[in-house]
């Protein structure tokens, strides 16, 4: 079956869930570390940040999902996945326990530009869950090898309330450290939070960032997108130094079916990130 995923695009590998860490209060966001059960099929799975994979359970179906580790980090892959009371595979997943066997088809789709952005600041906006990718990017930029190769690394991330805040952990390890200002705020406070409340857009605001010679990584909520676009540039970021990823319905993920498409782009193949001059050319277009 290993072999001939090599050939087949369509034929998932096949991987054991290691272990599930319960990432949030309400108990809905999970992240999935998944070994592959051929150990060969690790090394093919090569995958950049901003990419995603499909995450197959047999009988039930299959869904795209961020890859959340990163590509620096060997013997695994991780996925956090929201379940969805209605959603088929999203909720079989949650059910699933270490051990279970699923399977996963992938790397697709394309990656945030690192190798463009070397040299540069690096401002990084996340919202809600679709943060994933970007952690997987923090993780990878922050590693001792690839951190000289960027100058300011700077980190704004926003949840609804303390509760719904993902990778604690790590959060408060990048907060600790000297080489990335880690700014993390949450809509609503609650008695022990000690942190910043305000919306993404109204930090941003405070923050101010500067644009020179400045790249910015944007994931988030549609709402979050929308309000963070117009102070993003005020600060002066162009529209072609934003990049963000797009989600859209997906079957084939290998730009075969037509499931995903954005006027004449397949988001799954083209995408899913694309710099905010391509987005507002879409929206313009009414797409
Ligand atoms: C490129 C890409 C990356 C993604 N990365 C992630 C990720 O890292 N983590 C993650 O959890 N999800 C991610 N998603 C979204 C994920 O693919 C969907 O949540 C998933 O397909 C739901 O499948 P399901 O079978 O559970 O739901 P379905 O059975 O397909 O849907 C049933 C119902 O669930 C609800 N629902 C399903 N999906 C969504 C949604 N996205 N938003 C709101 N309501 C929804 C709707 O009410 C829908 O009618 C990504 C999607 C894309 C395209
Ligand atoms: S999901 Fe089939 S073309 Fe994109």
């Amino acid at each position: 079956m290993s072999a001939s995923a090599n050939v087949n695009p369509y034929i998932p590998y096949r991987v054991k869930i290691d272990t599930i860490t319960i990432e949030n209060d309400e108990r809905d966001l999970k992240t999935f570390r998944l070994v592959f059960c051929d150990k060969t099929d690790q090394a093919k799975f090569a995958h950049s940040c901003g990419q995603f994979a499909m995450l197959s359970i047999a009988g039930t179906g299959e869904i795209p999902i961020g890859i959340a580790s990163s590509p620096l980090d060997k013997g695994y892959v991780e996925f956090t996945v929201k379940r969805y009371p209605t959603g088929l595979v999203s909720s079989a997943l949650h059910e699933m326990t270490e051990g279970d066997i699923i399977g996963l088809r992938g790397p697709l789709g394309n990656s945030f530009p690192l190798a463009a952005m070397t040299g540069k600041n690096i401002l990084i906006i996340g919202g809600g869950f679709a943060f994933t990718t970007l952690r997987a990017t923090i993780r990878y930029l922050l590693d001792p090898a690839i951190r000289p190769q960027y100058k300011d690394i700077t980190i704004l991330y926003g949840a609804r309330s303390p509760g719904e805040l993902l990778y604690k952990t790590e959060l408060d390890s990048w907060q600790k450290r000297t080489d990335v200002k880690t700014c993390v705020t949450v809509d609503k406070g609650d008695p022990a939070w000690k942190g910043r409340v305000g919306l993404v857009p109204m930090v941003l605001k405070e923050l101010a960032p500067s644009s020179l010679d400045a790249c910015c990584l944007l994931c988030g909520p549609p709402i979050m997108l929308k309000f963070t676009m117009p102070p993003l540039m005020e600060l002066g970021f162009a529209p072609d130094s934003i990049l963000t990823s797009l989600e859209r319905k997906m079957s084939c993920g290998i730009g075969k079916c037509g499931r995903c498409n954005v006027g004449n782009k397949y988001v799954c193949k083209d995408g899913p990130v694309f710099p905010y001059a391509q987005i507002r050319e879409f929206e313009e277009k009414g797409l």
